[in-house]
């Protein structure tokens, strides 16, 4: 009988811009204090992509993903980039990166919105085509540039977020390691918890039957005050307790997949939005504080690229060892939630 194909991560890659914003320089941004921000969600800085695009992240990430993993651009067969803020709205982010990285023509590449469940996404979907055999060797990017959709004036949300990009290339292989089970949920009846419309005007769109100059004054006002900022915004109170619940549910259904406990799992490798979720999580689970990996205090919630640089980060470190179980999770805007239990 043969063994069966699994997906495991070959090679781990992260990047972070240059730029450091400090809580201290965000209290002179809006009306917050260090201890708030401290406190109540454990960030500390983030960084901010001033000259760098999402592509730009992608590339610098995916490119430590191939050396760490020993392969070239060449022997990629599928890319798929989880993000919400691409490079355009078409092509695709991937597309950007194929180019740029050199990977062969007619290798599918894609962009897959789950806000910051997008890498998760992005992984359960690349390894469904590893262990179908349609492809051997995928690059999974998760990327985000939220300074480009936050309110930087709305205390409520800009200190929460920062850029950055991780990567993995993810092989086949019919070894013991890899991906034992993985599960994508979403709720869209939730999707104004927390959302971004980030869109242009439409000339024909019902908002602007009457051109503004045809308008008196009042009406002008009254149509800029409808008109729906293309910012971020969140529930927060509510986004945290279905955070936690719904990561509680899909790590228990990944772990009961894998046909392991939570006793078993060496490292918790939860998405970084804020230090009071991911710690109910782990109380909820019963895990040990070393089995956690956390560095939001440094970075804060960077969307789709948080769990990719805390993996790059952890297996840098040393926290990860061959034949360790590892469990991924992470929830975000859609509403979308997803959880990876894998052998490392
Ligand atoms: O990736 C997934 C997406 N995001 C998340 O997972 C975030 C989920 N939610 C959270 O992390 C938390 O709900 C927040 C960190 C956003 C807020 O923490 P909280 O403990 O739920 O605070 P709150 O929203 O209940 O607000 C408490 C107070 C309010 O003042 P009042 O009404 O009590 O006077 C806010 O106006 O804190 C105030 N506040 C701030 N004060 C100083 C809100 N933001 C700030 C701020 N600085 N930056």
């Amino acid at each position: 009988m043969g063994q069966t194909l699994r997906a495991k991560i070959a090679g781990t890659g992260s990047y972070v811009p240059e730029k450091v914003l400090t809580n201290k320089e965000l209290e002179s941004m809006v009306d917050t204090t260090d201890e708030w921000i401290t406190t109540r969600t454990g960030i500390r800085e983030r960084r901010i992509a001033v000259s760098e695009s999402s592509t730009d992240m992608a590339v610098h990430a995916a490119e430590r993903a191939l050396k760490s993993a020993g392969v070239s651009a060449a022997d990629i067969e599928l890319v798929v980039v989880g993000t919400v803020t691409p490079e355009m709205t078409f092509p695709s982010t991937a597309c950007f990166v194929q180019s740029r990285l050199g990977i062969k023509s007619g290798v599918p590449a894609f962009d897959l919105s789950a806000a910051c469940s997008g890498f998760l996404y992005a992984l359960d979907v690349a390894e469904k085509y590893i262990v179908s055999g349609i492809v051997k060797r995928a690059l999974v990017i998760g990327v985000d540039r939220f300074s480009e959709i936050i309110d930087w004036t709305d205390r409520s949300t800009c200190v929460l977020f920062g850029d950055g990009a991780g990567a993995v290339v993810l092989s086949g292989t019919k070894g013991k390691s890899g991906i034992m089970a993985s599960n994508i949920h979403s709720d869209g009846r939730k999707w104004d918890m927390l959302y971004a419309p980030g869109k242009g005007r439409c000339p024909f769109g019902k908002e602007n039957a009457k051109k503004d100059s045809d308008k008196t004054e009042s009406a002008k006002k009254e149509s800029a005050e409808k008109e729906t900022p293309p910012y971020l915004a969140m529930s927060g109170n509510e986004t945290f307790k279905v955070a936690v619940r719904t990561m509680v549910a899909s790590i228990k259904e990944a772990l009961k997949a894998a046909k392991v406990s939570a006793d078993d799992v060496k490292l918790l490798i939860p998405h970084q939005a804020n230090q009071r979720i991911i710690e109910a999580t782990r109380q909820r689970l019963k895990l040990p504080k070393e089995r956690l990996f956390m560095n939001l205090d440094k970075y804060g919630n960077t969307s789709a690229g948080s769990i990719p640089i805390a993996l790059d980060e952890a297996y840098r470190q040393g926290r990860i060892k061959r034949g360790d179980i590892i469990l991924f999770v992470a929830f975000g805007g859609g509403l979308t939630w997803s959880s990876a239990a894998l052998r490392w």
